[in-house]
């Protein structure tokens, strides 16, 4: 059955976890979406793990919808999550608004992600058609505002307005709400208070889903690995090595093999115009 809004309620409702991870290009869509996800976030996380940058506020409209479009054309069927990226939904309702239906209308997303808590946008966007998942806790498009990538909601006066902002989220239309690096005795308060599904990250079982970075799952990255990261595959170390040995079999001249050189028609027929290991 493909995800839609509905499965997430109907999840929460009998209790089945909800499995969401991040992709920013088609061909890891499709995986993720071959290997059974209920939903993919083209995150603007794509801003570090993808463009190599530190924090997520560089990335534009323009790319979002690059990665959403490609996402959406590599996982054909797959319920996309497109992340609003920084000053795309700050700057009053109107262009928020055109802003988040660019997603749906240009490039194939079924629902957008905000940070922070802003329920008459929310409800703006509800209005016209616009799903909306919220995200509470660490917002990383705040990094400066919190003095770098914080868990929230530690003291029981943040955890309280980090509680209500879920709860105003969750009153605005929200049918998901990311809780990102949250003790977890708040998750739990806050998953158990709220209709929508809670996806956490960083924020313990009791959520009623997780949401990965895939770079982070697949080990596909360099250096640092958040806390709250679980590596189940070594990708950035399979590829050195694999990159390593065709680097050596170049220099040595054992690659190209006479299985991937091309004869003279005539000697051995026309050669195929790509042949797989
Ligand atoms: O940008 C992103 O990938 C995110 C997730 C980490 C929730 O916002």
């Amino acid at each position: 059955m493909p995800t839609t809004t509905r499965t997430f309620a109907e999840k929460k409702r009998r209790a089945e976890k909800i499995a969401i991870v991040t992709a920013y290009d088609a061909l890891t869509a499709a995986m993720v979406h071959a290997a059974g996800v209920d939903a993919i976030l083209v995150g603007d996380s794509a801003a570090m793990v993808f463009a190599g940058h530190e924090t997520t506020l560089p990335a534009t409209m323009e790319q979002m919808l690059y990665h959403t479009s490609s996402v959406a054309r590599g996982a054909r069927g797959a319920f996309v999550i497109a992340d609003m990226p920084f000053l795309s939904f700050q700057c009053g309702l109107d262009d928020a608004v055109r802003n988040a239906g660019r997603f749906l209308k240009e490039a194939g997303a079924h629902a957008v992600k905000i940070e922070g808590c802003d329920g008459a946008l929310v409800q703006r966007l509800v209005a016209a058609g616009i799903p909306v998942m919220g995200h509470v806790g660490l917002t990383p498009q705040s990094v400066h505002a919190f003095g770098g990538f914080r868990a929230q909601g530690k003291t029981p006066e943040t955890a309280a307005r980090v509680h209500q902002q879920a709860l105003a989220l969750d009153a605005a239309g929200c049918f998901a709400i990311v809780l990102e690096c949250l003790p977890t005795d708040l998750a739990e308060r806050i998953t158990q208070s709220v209709r929508a599904a809670t996806i956490g990250i960083g924020a313990g079982v009791p959520c009623d889903g997780q949401v990965s970075v895939i770079n982070d799952l697949l080990g596909l990255s360099t250096g640092y690995l958040p806390k709250h990261a679980k590596r189940y595959a070594r990708f950035y170390d399979e590829g050195l090595g694999a990159v390593r040995q065709y680097i050596d079999e170049v220099r040595a001249g054992a690659f190209p093999g006479v299985e991937h050189s091309i004869e003279a028609a005539g000697e051995a027929g026309a050669p195929p115009a790509r042949v797989n290991p």
